[in-house]
């Protein structure tokens, strides 16, 4: 298993980790499954080469021995003065298969150590659902803490999604 940014040659493995993402956890990512499915492969292409722009705008992947993204993790910095200490996870997803051998602590734990150590940054934030305990208590034990919640962060059919705003300090 190796830990890498995502490269345009992941393209087609990020689209199967994606899917099985929106389909399994539609919590996670603010895209939905059939608004993603409808959009031309182009575009999908397009908005993927947005997030590879390391350090700054990245997907940190779990890569299997046969190039198989198993696990994943988006995180963007600022580049403005005002702005780049702090950065953001998102998107942080494990395949069903391969769930509880420690992928997820890895992920944020790498993403937090180059948010630090290669662009300085002191806060990396992030929001969770609150009905999602087993990542809520995932990053409380890697020492983020709550500072907000936002209500009706997330409209799924006719109900309501509200996610904790949580953040770490990383100096
Ligand atoms: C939540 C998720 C990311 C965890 O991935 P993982 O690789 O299995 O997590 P890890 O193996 O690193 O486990 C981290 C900790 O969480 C605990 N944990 C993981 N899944 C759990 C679950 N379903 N219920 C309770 N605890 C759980 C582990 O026991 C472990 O605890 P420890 O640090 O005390 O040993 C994964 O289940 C997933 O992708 N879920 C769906 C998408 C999602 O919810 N993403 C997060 C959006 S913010």
């Amino acid at each position: 298993m190796i830990v890498r940014p995502l490269e345009i040659d992941d393209f087609p493995a990020f689209l199967d980790i994606q899917r099985e993402a929106l389909v399994q956890a539609p919590e996670v990512f603010g895209s939905d499954y059939d608004w993603f499915e409808g959009l031309s492969i182009l575009s999908k292409e397009q908005r993927y080469e947005r997030y590879l722009n390391y350090p700054y705008q990245y997907m940190l992947g779990a890569v299997d021995e046969d190039g198989q993204i198993v696990a994943m993790i988006g995180y963007s910095g600022n580049e403005t003065s005002k702005l780049r200490h702090k950065g953001r996870i998102w998107g942080l997803y494990v395949r069903t298969g391969a769930r509880g051998k420690g992928l997820a602590t890895t992920l944020v734990k790498s993403v937090l150590e180059g948010a630090r150590e290669v662009l300085g940054v002191e806060q990396v934030q992030l929001a969770v659902s609150t009905q999602n305990v087993a990542t809520y208590g995932l990053y409380l034990r890697l020492g983020f803490t709550v500072y907000g919640t936002e209500v009706g962060a997330m409209k799924i059919g006719s109900s309501y999604v509200d996610e904790y705003l949580m953040s770490k300090h990383l100096v």
